[in-house]
């Protein structure tokens, strides 16, 4: 079966009811995709499906008369891929509905394609009474989950309402130039010559932006390593860490090494790549092979140094914590549908932990910068006064540019969006002699 739209419907049932990420739900469905169009297509229909899943599945509660979900999930999964079409994507309502009801067939359901053409004909009919009432209520009009929107609201108050609206606004595409292939500047004109309409960041020294998403890996230079895709928020981590040649550094989550590699191209450092995922650090491997940089790898735990450590300290530390990743939504929309409110204390209790554990293995004078993809106070600006209170010798360093977000406590938040970048948090600490 190579129906692009049944294969997007699995991959989707895959994500919401399966709990499996967009990644990897993508990249299972991808080989049986005709072409480099169907692959965008799917990639498209899932994105926009995951982020606005809780407010189609809510419509489609009244657009049917016996609910699907439960019976025939697939076809439940293919429903809201309709309505996204419609609603969203703004497909020619004849190729989204017939399309859609091919697809019902595809997938072995030939008695449900009256139903599924019955029912995206009444969208069309209802429509904007749908959408008006849809609109009507905040959760579905962010199509966020009430936990989180919960949350945002008592962390920002007043900015709430702009996270959610970026977090349903896909970002531009940026990478990352391999400083010891091309500058920016370089790569930037490479792309412009080649047909992309690509720029140099306004400041970040080794980034370049694309309007367009498109598909890297077919971008001049990206098998001989001249760049990566990072977010321009995640593209401070050097600079924070305040790198010279020849110091030993730690990165402690490495995986999959967009930090790490990007410190290697800037400076020639003794570096210690750790993360505890054996298969994520072969994702550090390769990327570090096709960039041509190179650096120690190892599989463990950080909080369980003994394991790994040569008890020889480290000049600098890289904390990139696991977190609830709710800075990254508006690329990675899934997100919202797989946390749990309870994972973000869970993932604030590791995060402390890490913090204990790897500051023993920092030197008198040495930094730590802890960085997060999150926007919960939690994880970041409480986290990092927890840490300085109950840690004699730490002292906050006021060092990360100001135009990086705003002041959060001892470091800087990033909302979504916020200069074009992901929602991050960074705080510097140095140890005191
Ligand atoms: C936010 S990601 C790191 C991203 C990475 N620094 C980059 O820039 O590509 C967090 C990583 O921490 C790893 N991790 C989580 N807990 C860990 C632990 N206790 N020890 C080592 N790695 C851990 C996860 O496997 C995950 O790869």
């Amino acid at each position: 079966m190579n129906d692009a739209r049944a294969l997007a419907a699995q991959a989707l049932d895959r994500i919401v009811r399966g709990g499996v990420s967009l990644r990897s739900a993508f990249a299972e469905v991808a080989p049986h995709l005709a072409d480099a169009r169907d692959r965008a297509f799917v990639s498209a229909l899932l994105h926009d499906g995951a982020r606005w899943w809780l407010r189609y599945d809510a419509m489609l509660g009244r657009l049917l008369q016996k609910p699907l979900r439960g019976r025939e999930p697939v076809v439940h999964a293919l429903l809201v891929l309709g309505l996204v079409q419609l609603a969203v994507l703004a497909l020619p309502d004849y190729a989204a509905v017939a399309g859609t009801v091919e697809a019902a067939r595809a997938l072995k359901r030939p008695q449900l394609a009256g139903l599924v053409n019955a029912v995206l004909r009444r969208f069309l009919r209802e429509r904007s009474a749908l959408e008006a009432a849809a609109d009507a209520d905040r959760l579905l009009t962010s199509a966020h989950p009430a936990w989180l929107v919960q949350q945002l609201s008592h962390d920002w108050p007043d900015e709430v309402d702009a996270i959610l609206a970026a977090n349903n606004a896909p970002g531009a595409l940026v990478l990352r130039a391999n400083r010891r292939r091309a500058t920016a500047a370089a790569l930037a004109a490479r792309l412009l010559a080649a047909g992309h309409a690509a720029s140099e960041h306004a400041w970040l020294p080794d980034a370049v932006v694309l309007e367009q998403s498109t598909d890297v890996t077919a971008l001049p230079g990206y098998a001989s390593g001249d760049f990566s895709v990072q977010d321009g928020a995640a593209q401070l981590a050097p600079d924070l860490l305040d790198l010279r040649d020849g110091l030993r550094v730690l990165d402690a989550c490495a995986a999959p090494g967009g930090k790490a590699a990007h410190c290697l191209e800037r400076h020639t450092l003794d570096l210690l790549a750790l993360d505890r995922d054996p298969q994520r650090l072969m994702q550090v491997r390769d990327n570090l092979a096709r960039l041509g940089l190179s650096a120690q790898t190892v599989a463990g735990d950080a909080t369980a140094s003994v394991d790994w450590w040569d008890r020889r300290p480290f000049d600098r530390i890289l904390l990139d914590a696991p977190c609830s990743a709710t800075g990254v939504i508006r690329r990675q929309p899934d997100i919202r549908l797989h946390r749990r409110a309870g994972d973000v204390t869970r993932a604030a209790a590791e995060q402390a932990q890490l913090l204990d554990a790897l500051w023993p293995l920092l030197r008198p004078g040495g930094r730590l910068v802890y960085a997060t993809c999150s926007i919960l106070a939690l994880e970041n600006a409480q986290q990092m006064d927890a840490f300085l209170a109950r840690t004699s010798g730490a002292r906050a360093v006021d060092a990360i540019p100001s135009q990086f977000g705003r002041a959060a406590g001892v470091g800087r938040q990033n909302l979504p969006g916020g200069g074009g970048m992901d929602g991050f948090f960074y705080a510097i600490v140095e140890k005191e002699i």
